[in-house]
């Protein structure tokens, strides 16, 4: 009984983490009860026992993924381990009961590093060590990637410097494109844009998930400026993050490009960008315009004896307003009695259901039915109720003009 309350909450949320759909400022509105974190864990250890090592159609490297998914929001990342977390990860890595559990285990230990409280107690764990240190030499790259990147974020800074120190120079006082997969065609354009300018480029062309953190760490070390090209992609990329926060630690002087058109860093990333001037790229600018401005940029920045005149409004300023940034129209603050009048208005207050929704999950449901149609139409349907098409298309309609 108690477990079928729960699913549906706990199903669509795993669905929405594998899907990638919650970001920053939508956690608290899943999460608003942390027992969530005890049930995915609990879904877990039951998947894990089960035959097919699954639980209610989802698999043990499903539901695991899921869990990665929580653990990218920095507060879930520390909620999460007081919930035995990782002592769980460590335990499927241990089964081993495929590459795939193995590979999420490892990658969702990785994203929970990224936390101080957790990097300690990884440290604390000697077994723990032992055992990515073997997984560094997994034949799955990457597993291997994974591992050594949790090795690399609980080193402290001084040791993470040593390692570079004695590794062969490449060059010195280059320009270090820290990007995401995804925007790289558009970056080599840039770079070798960069390279007949005459700047010296680093650009890892590879794909930078095969890349070595050594060779990461290298270029960090060696670079003048690193342009950090940012978007949703690159914030929830455990390689981009290792590099980004390396160059914050190394105090390199930082651009950010804007890849993709309406982005606000929040986070992690929000925080080492903080309120510097960013060049667009993301489309809504003339590819030339941009890079203009990116070149004057630079010649700031980087160049030695570069000019130092102000800039004549190139560039626009970051706003990271974390939580105000997912606000619509003042539906966020709506009362039950606000929502109970706009159920009226559109001809749905005799839904139960619907009555108890708030102007928060409103504004949230609205977005889902863009980013994410069939979970919206799923979750709409099963857990509100509205079983008629009609219902359906009068809330659908209404939600898209809030
Ligand atoms: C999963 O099951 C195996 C054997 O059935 C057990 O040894 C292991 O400890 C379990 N793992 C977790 C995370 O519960
Ligand atoms: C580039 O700079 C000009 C002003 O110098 C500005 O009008 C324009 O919006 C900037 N474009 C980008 C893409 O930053
Ligand atoms: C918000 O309200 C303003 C003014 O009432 C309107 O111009 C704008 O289009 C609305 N935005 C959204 C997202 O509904």
């Amino acid at each position: 009984m108690f477990i079928e309350l729960l699913f549906s909450d706990i199903k669509l949320l795993v669905l929405l983490t594998l899907a990638n759909i919650i970001n920053e400022e939508e956690n608290h509105l899943l999460l608003a009860d942390d027992s969530i974190f005890d049930d995915i864990i609990q879904m877990i250890k039951w998947a894990n026992k089960s035959e097919g090592h699954r639980f209610d159609g989802f698999s043990v490297e499903e539901l695991v993924s899921g869990l990665k998914g929580l653990a990218r929001n920095d507060q879930n990342k520390n909620i999460l381990t007081k919930k035995g977390a990782l002592p769980l990860l460590k335990e499927i890595i241990t089964t081993k009961y495929n590459d795939g559990e193995v590979l999420q285990a490892t990658e969702a230990i990785r994203v929970l590093s990224f936390s101080k409280d957790n990097k300690n107690h990884i440290k604390k764990d000697e077994n723990l060590i032992q055992l990515l240190t073997d997984l560094t030499k997994n034949t799955v790259e990457n597993v291997a990637n994974a591992a050594s990147g949790i090795l690399w974020n609980i080193k402290d800074d001084k040791e993470k410097h040593e390692n570079v120190k004695n590794s062969p120079a490449k060059s010195t006082g280059h320009v270090m494109i820290s990007y995401q997969w995804a925007d790289q065609k558009k970056l080599i354009q840039i770079s070798q844009m960069l390279s007949e300018a005459g700047y010296l480029v680093w650009m890892d062309i590879k794909d930078m998930e095969g890349s070595t953190l050594q060779a990461m760490a290298d270029a960090v070390e060696k670079a003048c400026v690193v342009l950090v090209c940012m978007s949703e992609r690159y914030k929830e990329s455990s390689n981009c993050r290792t590099e980004a926060e390396y160059a914050f630690t190394l105090k390199k002087p930082i651009i950010p490009l804007m890849m993709q058109r309406g982005y606000k860093p929040n986070g992690w990333l929000g925080m080492i960008l903080g309120a510097k001037l960013f060049v667009d790229f993301s489309g809504k600018y003339s590819f030339d315009d941009s890079f203009k401005n990116l070149s004057r940029q630079l010649g700031r920045d980087g160049k030695i004896g570069g000019d130092a005149d102000e800039v004549d409004g190139p560039i626009a300023v970051i706003r990271s307003v974390p939580l105000q940034a997912a606000r619509g129209n003042g539906t966020n603050e709506w009362s039950t009695n606000d929502v109970s009048k706009w159920l009226k208005k559109i001809g749905l207050n005799s839904k139960e259901k619907l009555q108890s929704l708030t102007g928060e999950q409103l504004t949230f449901l609205k977005k889902l039915s863009n980013r994410a149609p069939e979970f919206y139409f799923s979750y709409v349907k099963t857990d509100l109720g509205l079983h008629r098409l009609d219902d359906l298309m009068k809330f659908t309609n209404a939600i898209d003009q809030i």
